[in-house]
């Protein structure tokens, strides 16, 4: 390594250092408490309530399996908003209005994303999908069908696992599809892989498909996700691309569903993944399975229902909310990695801020700087040669009287 290079080197470490340590302590800290809210009866009925205070704001996420899994992220400008449930009302045929924030004039911002349906189709041909065709589809899993209970539950995190109740009988009897939430009460980096970074402003999700019996030997999987935004907001859909893959070798995408709120002076709010998943409990780069991910619908979409977002939003879910959704598929290209060891594993990001975007790695900023310092040390090495050359020529004509 050039001498520039040492040179520099310790100094980008620092800067990286640096900047690392300037942004957690920008970053806010907020005070967050899991709490896990039993209903009336049965334990498939409860809610799961994240709540995130910050300087003058709270951050709501409602978690629940009564009908669709349903995450509702409502952002409010008071430190001491709380959620409220008449339960009566959230477990009859119309739940509208079932669940609310207290007080109401505090919320400035609400939003929704509901897991709707898990696909199976025969990836024999996997070049179909992509080109819009005629893909042999197996009946779809309905994850409102499903019965949810919390099966695990820590400070900062809860797995909601679903069981196929429609279907007991079925291909999935013995598999499992869950949704573990983490939150976070700081900005940080997830140890496990894709090592998404996060802020106190977010909670990620992890879909979890374990031991669900595959109906064909080249089946490949689909997750559609639906998102409700108030009237007058959207969704976008952006990929976001880096040549640097360092906390997530091989995945150069990061992709996120972020909403134009009405009022620009709130949110935005983010849904957001890098496109790979995983095949295995102990995620690693060898059962790496490709995540993709297809046009965001948006025309004339209806939520369907049962779910929490339809007792929050109440009646006018539809008419006066604006509905997308997006499938995202898991496909291993050559081997068969679900095949393999019966699991699929994929990371989300739901917040609120503007999305965490990843910064150089001090890895690759050193590489930059080595290959940027290399020329930049051999140039000036070489106008010291040239220097002297000179001096050591003129001293040459030294006059000699
Ligand atoms: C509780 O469950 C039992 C049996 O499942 C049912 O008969 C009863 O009506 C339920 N009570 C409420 C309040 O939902
Ligand atoms: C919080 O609100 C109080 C009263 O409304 C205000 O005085 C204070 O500056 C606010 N703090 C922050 C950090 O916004
Ligand atoms: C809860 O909802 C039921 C049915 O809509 C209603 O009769 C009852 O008054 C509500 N309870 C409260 C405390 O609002
Ligand atoms: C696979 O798809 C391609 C077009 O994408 C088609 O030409 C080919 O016939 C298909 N193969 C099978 C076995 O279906
Ligand atoms: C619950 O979660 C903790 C932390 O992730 C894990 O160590 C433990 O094995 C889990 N327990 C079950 C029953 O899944
Ligand atoms: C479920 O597991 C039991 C024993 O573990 C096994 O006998 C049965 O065949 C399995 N059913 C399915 C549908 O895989
Ligand atoms: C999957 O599709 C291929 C051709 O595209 C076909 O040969 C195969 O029989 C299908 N498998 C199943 C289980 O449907
Ligand atoms: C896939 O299943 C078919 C029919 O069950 C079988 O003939 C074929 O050998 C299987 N292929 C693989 C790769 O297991
Ligand atoms: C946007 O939100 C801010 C803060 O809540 C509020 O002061 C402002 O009036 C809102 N603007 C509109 C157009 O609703
Ligand atoms: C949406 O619905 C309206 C009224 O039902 C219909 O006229 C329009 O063609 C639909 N648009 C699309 C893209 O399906
Ligand atoms: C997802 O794919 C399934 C199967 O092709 C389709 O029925 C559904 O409409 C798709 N949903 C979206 C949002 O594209
Ligand atoms: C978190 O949300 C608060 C409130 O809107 C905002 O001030 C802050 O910048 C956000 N933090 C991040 C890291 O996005």
């Amino acid at each position: 390594m050039p001498a520039g290079g040492r040179l520099l080197l310790p100094g980008l470490w620092l800067l990286g250092g640096l900047s690392c340590l300037l942004a957690a302590a920008g970053g806010d800290r907020r005070q967050v408490t899991l709490q896990y809210i039993p209903g009336s009866n049965s334990s498939s009925a409860s809610l799961l309530h994240v709540r995130a205070v910050g300087r003058n704001d709270t951050l709501h996420y409602v978690w629940s399996g009564i009908g669709a899994p349903t995450v509702l992220l409502v952002y409010t400008r008071s430190e001491s908003s709380a959620l409220h449930v008449n339960w009566t009302k959230l477990l009859s045929a119309s739940p509208a209005g079932a669940i609310w924030i207290e007080p109401p004039g505090s919320v400035v911002y609400s939003t929704a994303v509901v897991f709707t349906k898990v696909f199976e189709y025969n990836g024999t041909n996997a070049s179909g999908l992509s080109k819009g065709q005629e893909e042999p589809f197996y009946p779809s899993y309905d994850l409102a069908g499903f019965s949810w209970q919390i099966v695990n539950q820590t400070a900062l995190m809860a797995k909601f696992q679903g069981m196929n109740t429609v279907d007991p009988g079925g291909t999935s009897h013995n598999g499992t599809i869950s949704f573990q939430v983490t939150a976070y009460e700081e900005g940080g980096r997830d140890s496990p892989l894709p090592r998404l970074l996060h802020t106190a402003n977010s909670s990620k999700v992890e879909f979890i498909m374990d031991s669900v019996a595959p109906r064909g030997n080249k089946s490949r999987f689909l997750l559609e996700v639906v998102t409700v935004e108030e009237k007058g907001g959207h969704k976008r859909l952006q990929s976001v691309r880096s040549i640097d893959d360092e906390y997530t070798p091989t995945i150069f995408e990061m992709a996120q569903l972020v909403s134009k709120p009405r009022n620009d002076s709130v949110g935005p709010s983010f849904f957001q993944w890098k496109t790979t998943a995983y095949g295995s409990r102990d995620a690693s780069r060898e059962n790496a399975i490709r995540c993709r991910y297809y046009p965001l619908q948006t025309a004339n979409r209806t939520l369907p229902g049962p779910s929490i977002a339809h007792a929050y939003f109440g009646e006018g879910l539809g008419r006066s909310h604006s509905i997308a959704a997006i499938n995202i598929s898991f496909s291993g290209e050559d081997g068969e990695v679900y095949a393999e060891k019966g699991y699929l594993s994929w990371s989300a990001l739901l917040g609120f801020g503007t999305p965490p975007k990843d910064a150089f790695s001090p890895l690759v900023m050193a590489i930059v700087a080595v290959a940027l310092g290399t020329p930049v040390v051999l140039l000036l090495a070489g106008a010291l040669v040239v220097l002297f050359a000179r001096r050591k020529r003129r001293s040459q004509y030294e006059p000699i009287n």
